[in-house]
């Protein structure tokens, strides 16, 4: 993804041409950036050989599944539909893993029936349940059990999961507890510690927290875990000048903890594999002059697109037709929907744009399609992906007719 002759394109192809030949908004993904950051992310941690689940509700597109499935990676998934969709995909039930606080026993007893490598079970009730389905059906069910660490992940709030104060996991009394129950359980083999502390981290010191804590609390727990499950959360750089977190010094501390504890280390990426890989283009609908700053409304909104909307986060922003021309007020980047929070960013220079114009927000590719709805009843953008040197519709824009 870059600009070629002043027009930004992606893979080979020029952004504005997709966009005619397809209409905006589009979110168009890179096969290449895919392939990539799964080998990177490999290669990081190739002295731990893990099992690499990626995380589909960061994107639960079909046919990106069915990439990252030839990439052999496994599946985090969250609900039947994920699960369902994930293994529809191709992906092998003994690499899927299946977290999350409510499953319902429909859940329990579909990820039974399909012997997923592991239910990562969030409370005492869920295992009773998953306890009781098991005996029903005469099975031995393999189970971890997910520990809130109480640790800060230093990230946004709302996407902070391993503190005390959040609903996600079993405190250390209640792990040690089960640990003590499961051990004489008929129906449930207990084989992995999971943890998940949050999403979008950018420092190591979190992690190596967690994993102190993890350490202290198999000691105590005086069980062999075959399973450590990491989670996921490894941040990506948004903006230009964020810290990146070192993945090979996270993998160097694995790997002593992992030797320590002889466990396979099992991870749940999501944003870290897809995020930085696709984009949103969308067109300039009409630039309206304010008291301050020009408002520059585009056919994207938050229902395409809600990360800014609810999390007050920022996607950079760039056209896909560079100029030299300067604006002379600022540009505040917003959607048609009927909401003061359905806006992208504001931004102080920029180039000079006009009605028409495309642009692009960028790393759009985790929690963009996946989190998009139909507010205001508008319909979900068409998804491209690139590959080979060829245009994939991986995705039809969704018809008025079907929301009317
Ligand atoms: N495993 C579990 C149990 C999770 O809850 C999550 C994300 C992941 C793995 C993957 O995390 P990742 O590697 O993608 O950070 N919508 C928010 C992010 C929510 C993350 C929820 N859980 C956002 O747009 O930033």
């Amino acid at each position: 993804m870059k600009y070629v002759s002043n027009n930004f394109s992606i893979d080979g192809f020029k952004t504005d041409i997709l966009a005619k030949k397809y209409s905006t908004p589009i979110y168009c993904y890179s096969f290449k950036k895919i392939k990539e950051n799964i080998n990177e992310f490999k290669d990081n941690f190739k002295n731990i050989n893990p099992i690499i689940c990626f995380s589909v509700k960061s994107n639960s597109n079909k046919q990106i599944l069915r990439e990252i499935k030839k990439l052999k990676l496994g599946a985090d998934v969250v609900s039947l539909g994920e699960l369902m969709k994930a293994l529809n995909s191709g992906i092998k039930p003994n690499k899927i893993v299946f977290s999350g606080v409510g499953k319902t026993s429909k859940e329990i007893s579909y990820a039974i029936e399909k012997k997923i490598l592991l239910i990562n079970a969030e409370s005492k009730s869920e295992i009773l349940e998953i306890e009781k389905i098991a005996k029903i059906k005469k099975k031995k069910v393999d189970i971890g059990i997910r520990l809130n660490p109480n640790t800060d992940a230093k990230t946004l709030s709302q996407i902070s999961t391993g503190k005390k104060e959040n609903k996600f996991g079993v405190s250390e009394k209640t792990f040690l507890n089960l640990v003590k129950y499961l051990k004489k359980s008929k129906n449930i083999n207990l084989k992995c510690l999971s943890v998940h502390i949050g999403s979008q981290i950018l420092n190591n010191k979190p992690y190596e927290k967690m994993l102190k804590v993890l350490d202290k609390i198999i000691k105590k727990s005086n069980f062999h875990f075959e399973y450590i499950d990491l989670g996921g959360g490894m941040g990506i750089d948004y903006k230009k000048g964020n810290r990146k977190l070192n993945l090979k010094k996270y993998s160097l501390k694995i790997k002593k903890f992992k030797d320590k504890h002889n466990s396979k280390i099992i991870f749940e990426p999501g944003r870290s594999i897809i995020g930085n890989t696709g984009i949103l283009i969308s067109r300039i609908i009409y630039i309206k002059e304010g008291y301050k700053k020009n408002f520059v409304i585009i056919d994207a909104a938050m229902n395409d697109l809600i990360r800014p909307a609810l999390y007050n986060v920022e996607h950079r922003i760039i056209p896909a037709k560079k100029n030299k021309l300067k604006s002379k007020k600022a540009y505040e980047f917003v959607g048609p929907i009927c909401e003061s929070t359905d806006k992208f960013s504001t931004v102080k220079k920029f180039q000079k744009l006009r009605e028409k114009d495309l642009i692009i927000i960028c790393d759009v590719g985790a929690y963009g399609m996946s989190l998009s709805s139909n507010y205001n009843l508008r319909p979900k953008p068409i998804e491209l992906l690139i590959k080979n040197s060829k245009i994939q519709i991986i995705n039809k824009r969704q018809s008025l007719k079907e929301l009317i």
